[in-house]
């Protein structure tokens, strides 16, 4: 009888009895007449012990001489182990070879960057890019989650665009059949309409910038998740950034803790961020920089990664900056009645010195002001008809805001460079793999 097939995860369920692992060699030692082998199958790490009299001298063997991230299965008991990481190993009694692998070339030794990101097909299989992608898809079942639980409908944005977003210097122009298109930078204009159908949407989906900047926070393709709301302000908007954030937080904590560990992630850093934020209007955050020493920062102008960082570092719950200048952002964010030279705008400020990883607004409602902005912003009026629309029939007061995926799941793992955060990062010196 055929033992049951079991994934590394799911181990405690098997404890006491025989199953088969399917997986690949990620690492083995042993000395004499015992191999460890530790086999990952993608759901986790297991040791598996092999002793030779119990397999063979053939069998024992060929085991001992299988290269990193050969292929095999085996079968064997599962035995509680407190040392084991997981918790658990197996007493192998017998092996099946898949296929060998000979000479991989990601080994435990250090790597470069560039080494390593040629590769990226094969480095995703190494442990610390393995916790990091568990944890960005746990960021994104609980985003799901959070939304659907609370209403939204998640609502898709096109990719090829005929208009700008997000200002015209980091648009990818492509041609379409004999004329041009840009790639999204944002799916925010589509997900209005959306919140004008639907009430309340989200779209979550690739978004593109041609950024040339070779930051650490900055990918030319990336991931964002945007919400839109009908019959939302500003208020609404920090509101619910701050309940998103502390529930996909929250979530990960309790789904990935052995990823995060993995990754040496100070955990109580994580526990930390609970309502409230702290919010602060742009002009408080000017004050705080004008009298930093470390800050050469000039009242008006947007904040630089530096800038964000001081702010943030005083915090140990992200931080949020209301109000700014209307001239450091888009055409479409209503302006504040009491200061028209203010935006109704928040930036949410990750701890830990992250910097931003939300923008978002309350949107210009009135058509004639929204016109103005358009015109001011050098914009074509033709491109952004339909989107004028919006306001012509049944316009309402509403906002929304776009997370950076891999930014968030960035400051989730403690990871510095967000190239990490994403399968196969895009950069502007970088497409291949
Ligand atoms: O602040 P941004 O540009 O805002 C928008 O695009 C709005 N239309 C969103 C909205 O209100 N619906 O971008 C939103 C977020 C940033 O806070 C940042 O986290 C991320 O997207 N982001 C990037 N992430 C990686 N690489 C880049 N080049 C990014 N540019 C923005
Ligand atoms: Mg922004």
């Amino acid at each position: 009888m055929s033992s049951p097939i079991a994934t590394i995860e799911r181990l405690a369920d098997f404890r006491g009895e025989t199953v088969t692992l399917r997986g690949w060699l990620h690492h083995k030692s042993g000395k004499g007449k015992l191999h460890f082998l530790v086999l990952r199958d993608g759901t986790g790490y297991c040791q598996c012990v092999v002793f030779k009299k119990t397999v063979g001298a053939e069998l024992f063997d060929e085991l001992g001489s299988l290269g990193q991230e050969s292929s095999l299965t085996v079968t064997g008991l599962v035995k509680e182990d407190a040392r084991a990481p997981g918790g658990y190993e197996l007493q192998v009694t017998s092996a099946t070879i898949v296929s060998p692998s000979e000479g991989f070339p990601i080994t435990p030794k250090e790597h470069g960057q560039d080494f390593l990101l040629s590769r990226r097909h094969l480095w995703l299989r190494s442990k610390r890019q393995w916790a990091i992608h568990r944890v960005r898809d746990a960021v994104i079942t609980s985003l799901r989650r959070f939304f659907d639980e609370r209403g939204f409908v998640c609502f898709d944005a096109p990719m090829f665009t005929p208009n700008a977003c997000e200002g015209t210097s980091t648009l990818f122009e492509v041609e379409y059949f004999g004329r041009s298109a840009f790639l999204t930078q944002s799916g925010q204009l589509y997900g209005e309409a959306g919140a004008m159908a639907f009430g309340k949407i989200y779209t979550l989906g690739p978004t593109f910038r041609a950024e040339k900047s070779k930051t650490r926070r900055h990918l030319t393709e990336f991931w964002m998740l945007e919400p839109e709301v009908a019959f939302a302000d500003l208020d609404d908007v920090c509101e619910l950034a701050e309940d998103m954030l502390t529930r996909v937080v929250s979530d990960v904590l309790e789904r990935r803790r052995v990823e995060l560990e993995l990754l040496g992630r100070d955990l109580s850093k994580l526990e930390a961020i609970q309502k409230p934020f702290p919010r602060i209007t742009y002009e408080e955050a000017s004050k705080i920089l004008v009298e930093h020493p470390d800050s050469d920062f000039t009242p008006g102008d947007d904040f630089g990664a530096p800038d964000e960082t001081i702010l943030s570092n005083a915090y140990d719950r992200p931080l949020m900056v209301t109000h700014y200048p209307v001239d450091v952002k888009a055409f479409y964010m209503k302006r504040d009645s009491a200061d028209p030279t203010k935006a109704l705008c928040v930036d949410v400020l990750g701890t830990e010195g992250v910097g931003e990883l939300i923008g978002g607004s309350q949107r210009e409602d009135d058509i004639d002001l929204l016109l103005e902005r358009i015109d001011e912003h050098g914009l074509p009026r033709e491109a952004f008809e339909w989107y004028l629309d919006l306001r012509r029939y049944g316009s309402v007061p509403h906002g929304g805001f776009g997370l950076g995926l891999e930014r968030c799941v960035g400051w989730i793992c403690g990871v510095q460079h967000i190239r990490e955060c994403i399968p196969f990062p895009r950069t502007m010196v970088r497409m291949e793999p």
